[in-house]
Formats: structure tokens, C-alpha cells, sequence
């Protein structure tokens, strides 16, 4: 059973430890310009806000994009579609630490969740996709994921009519082309918000949405510094940061390319295991953590956070509120889809 519970919020920072690799956020003097931790919640003063519900969005595409999202022939060999990775019913990702793609290839990357990808600045943890329309290229290709082409995955769908003709409703053009797809991919994906967390009415003013642990948590989560990366309405997907601020994350094992981040698709020295900081939206259904999925738990992974990103140990209190406090992140699904 899933657990699409919910939310928290307070108000105070101070923190300036780590360094700004790209922000198009505010920077963290405009969070929180005076301490004003005084036991109140005062809202005003939250850089967050809640998911916003899809508005407008074009009907028949979102349709055709849920079709496409579900639809093996995506795929080389039939088995596979977007879906077999990001299951909508366990948070949108796959739950493994990296993912297995076409005839059981072994990928080299953990799978994020689908929902409220929307909202990320760009796609991927190294940020090599601008778009979700962009992005939708990426697997189809991916040799260890759908492992296919987009000519054949034209000639396979343009064989079925009614396919042809919800294209034809569809679009404009009326072609089944790589466009329309990827535009009706992403359109879909952008139905995928789950808004109501218990962190978001609390937002709304519903006090009593969240305990005194997960407010205690939301507390020592903006009080430690977490907020500083982990900000704006997704908690993540704003900025790109490197993982290992105040330590070398690496050390501890052999590298692998995925490990380089950023610096696979700039080249540059600066960008070497630099990644788009993740959503902490619905974080609690998507275990295991981190691009390598190396942290099984939520509680596995703060004290990872404290340490190689804030050169703190937390105390097991504050995993505890601070986990306690990311469980209220975990939203409502768009209708139909059933925990
Ligand atoms: C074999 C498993 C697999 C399949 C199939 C798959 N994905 Fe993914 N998806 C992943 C993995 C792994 C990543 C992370 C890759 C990376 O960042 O380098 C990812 C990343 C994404 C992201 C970026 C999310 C973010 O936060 O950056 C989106 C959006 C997405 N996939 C949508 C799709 C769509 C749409 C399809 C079908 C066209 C699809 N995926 C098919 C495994 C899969
Ligand atoms: C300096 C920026 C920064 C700070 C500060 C920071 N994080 Fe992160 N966080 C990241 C980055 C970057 C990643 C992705 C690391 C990776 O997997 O490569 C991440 C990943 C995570 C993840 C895993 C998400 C997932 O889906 O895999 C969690 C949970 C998390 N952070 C929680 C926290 C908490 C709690 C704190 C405060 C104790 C914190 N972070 C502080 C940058 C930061």
C-alpha cells in the first residue's frame, strides 16, 4: 500500500557553506534575510510553494501521450515501454538501483520518478535534456533501456490506424512523426503532478496537516542548509550542484562514468560529479536513493546529505524529523492511477 500522504513548513536558515554552481533560483541570503525561527510557522517568509494543479492542458495529446507512455513498441523488442521504469503506482520510479533495460541489460543509472518532471529545470541527473520533449528521444535510443530508433518505432506505430488517426486528431500537421510523439509524450508527463501533500495543505494554512516531528523536521531541514539546494516548489530540480561539497562522496569505491555527472556532457574539470539537485517530491516511494541507488533508505541517506554535502554528522534526532518531515512530500496522483 503507498503511502500518498502528506506536508510541513516553517521559517529560518542560516547557512553558507556551500558554493553555487548554477542557480536560477534566489540565492540563500534572499531565503531567509533574517533569522526567524521563534517556534511560529510564518509562511510569508517559505520560499516554497505548493504543486500548482495542470491547467489547459491539450486533451487528446495528454491522451495520446498516456497511450504512448504504456505502448512496448517504443521498444526493440516489444517488452518494454516508458512505464516498465516509471510505474506509476510505486512513485513513479522502478525501485531498483539502477534500471534493466531491453533483454535484461543492466543500466548504468538510477531511474527518477516521472511525476512533477515537469517542473526540473532540464532532465536527466547530468541535465543533457533541455525538455521532456527532448528527453523523450533519450530512451527510445538508449541501448540499455528501449533500445530502438526513431524510424522504427515510426514504422511499427504507423502500421495501427487508430493510432494514425488519434495523430491526425491531434496534431495540426496530423503526422506521426518523432515530434508529435515526444510532444505528446511530454504533454502527458506534464498531467503527472501530484499536488495535496500533507506538506502542501499545510502550506495552505491547515496547521494541523502536519505533527510536531515532521514541522520539527521541516525546521532543522531549512536551519541545517538542505533548503539551499533542496528549494522552490519541487525541494530540487532548479539547480545543478556537485555531490561531495565537504568530502569526496567517491572515495569509497571505483568510479564509474555515470559517477562524472555533469562533466559527460560539458567536459568540463569543474563539472565532474556535478548533478541536477533531485526533487524531494514523493521521495519517500522512491527508494533506493541517489544516481548510483547506493542509499536504501531515507534514513541512509540524510546522514549522507549531512555529511558530504553540509561537513555535518546529524544526530539520529535530526534523521528522524528530517525524514519524518520528507514523508509529508508525498502527494496525490492524477486521477486513475490507484496506489
Ligand atoms: C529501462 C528503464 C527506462 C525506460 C524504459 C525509460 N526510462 Fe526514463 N529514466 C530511466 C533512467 C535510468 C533515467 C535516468 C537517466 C539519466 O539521468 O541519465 C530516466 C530518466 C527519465 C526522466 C528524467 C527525470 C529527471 O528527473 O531528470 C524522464 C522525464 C523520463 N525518464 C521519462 C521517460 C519516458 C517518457 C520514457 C519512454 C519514452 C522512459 N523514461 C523510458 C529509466 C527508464
Ligand atoms: C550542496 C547542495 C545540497 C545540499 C546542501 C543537500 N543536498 Fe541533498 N542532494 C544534492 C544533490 C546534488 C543530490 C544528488 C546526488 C547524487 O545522487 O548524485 C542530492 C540528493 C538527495 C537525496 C536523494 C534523492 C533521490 O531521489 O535520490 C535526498 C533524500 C537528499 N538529497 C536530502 C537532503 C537532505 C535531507 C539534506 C540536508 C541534510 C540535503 N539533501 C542537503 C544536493 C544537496
Amino acid at each position: 500500500m503507498m503511502r500518498w500522504l502528506g506536508g510541513v513548513a516553517l521559517g529560518c536558515v542560516v547557512f553558507a557553506g556551500a558554493y553555487w554552481l548554477a542557480m536560477p533560483g534566489k540565492s540563500v541570503a534572499q531565503l531567509d534575510p533574517i533569522e526567524t525561527l521563534s517556534g511560529t510557522l510564518d509562511e510569508s517568509l517559505s520560499p516554497t510553494r505548493p504543486l500548482p494543479a495542470p491547467v489547459n492542458l491539450p486533451a487528446a495529446r495528454v491522451a495520446l501521450g498516456e497511450q504512448l507512455f504504456k505502448d512496448v513498441r517504443l521498444s526493440a523488442d516489444g517488452q518494454l515501454a516508458c512505464v516498465s521504469c516509471h510505474p506509476l503506482e510505486r512513485g513513479g520510479a522502478d525501485g531498483q538501483r539502477v534500471s534493466t533495460g531491453i533483454n535484461g541489460a543492466q543500466g548504468t543509472i538510477n531511474a527518477p520518478t516521472v511525476f512533477n518532471a515537469a517542473f526540473n529545470f532540464v532532465q536527466f541527473w547530468d541535465g543533457r535534456a533541455g525538455s521532456l520533449a527532448e528527453q523523450a528521444a533519450g530512451p527510445i535510443h538508449n541501448p540499455v533501456e528501449l533500445g530502438s530508433s526513431w524510424a522504427d518505432v515510426i514504422a511499427r506505430l504507423s502500421a495501427d490506424e487508430a493510432l494514425v488517426r488519434a495523430f491526425r486528431n491531434a496534431y495540426p500537421d496530423g503526422a506521426l512523426n518523432a515530434k508529435n510523439i515526444a510532444d505528446a509524450i511530454a504533454s502527458y508527463e506534464r498531467s503527472l503532478i501530484t499536488v495535496d501533500s500533507p506538506f502542501d495543505r499545510f502550506l495552505q494554512g491547515d496547521k494541523a496537516a502536519l505533527s510536531e516531528l515532521e514541522q520539527e523536521g521541516y525546521r532543522r531541514f531549512r536551519e541545517l542548509g538542505c533548503i539551499s539546494c533542496h528549494q522552490g516548489v519541487l525541494f530540487g530540480g532548479n539547480m545543478f550542484q556537485k555531490f561531495g561539497v565537504m568530502g569526496d562522496y567517491f572515495a569509497r569505491r571505483p568510479l564509474s562514468k555515470a559517477d562524472l555527472g555533469r562533466y559527460n556532457v560539458t567536459g568540463r574539470d569543474e563539472d565532474r560529479h556535478v548533478f541536477k539537485v533531485p526533487s524531494l517530491r514523493n521521495v519517500a516511494l522512491t527508494a533506493p536513493y541517489f544516481h548510483d541507488g547506493s542509499a536504501a533508505t531515507l534514513e541512509d541517506a540524510i546522514p549522507v546529505m549531512g555529511r558530504y554535502q553540509l561537513g555535518r554528522e546529524l544526530s539520529p534526532q535530526d534523521i528522524k524529523a528530517i525524514s519524518a518531515f520528507l514523508h509529508t512530500l508525498t502527494g496525490k496522483p492524477p486521477g486513475g492511477v490507484q496506489p
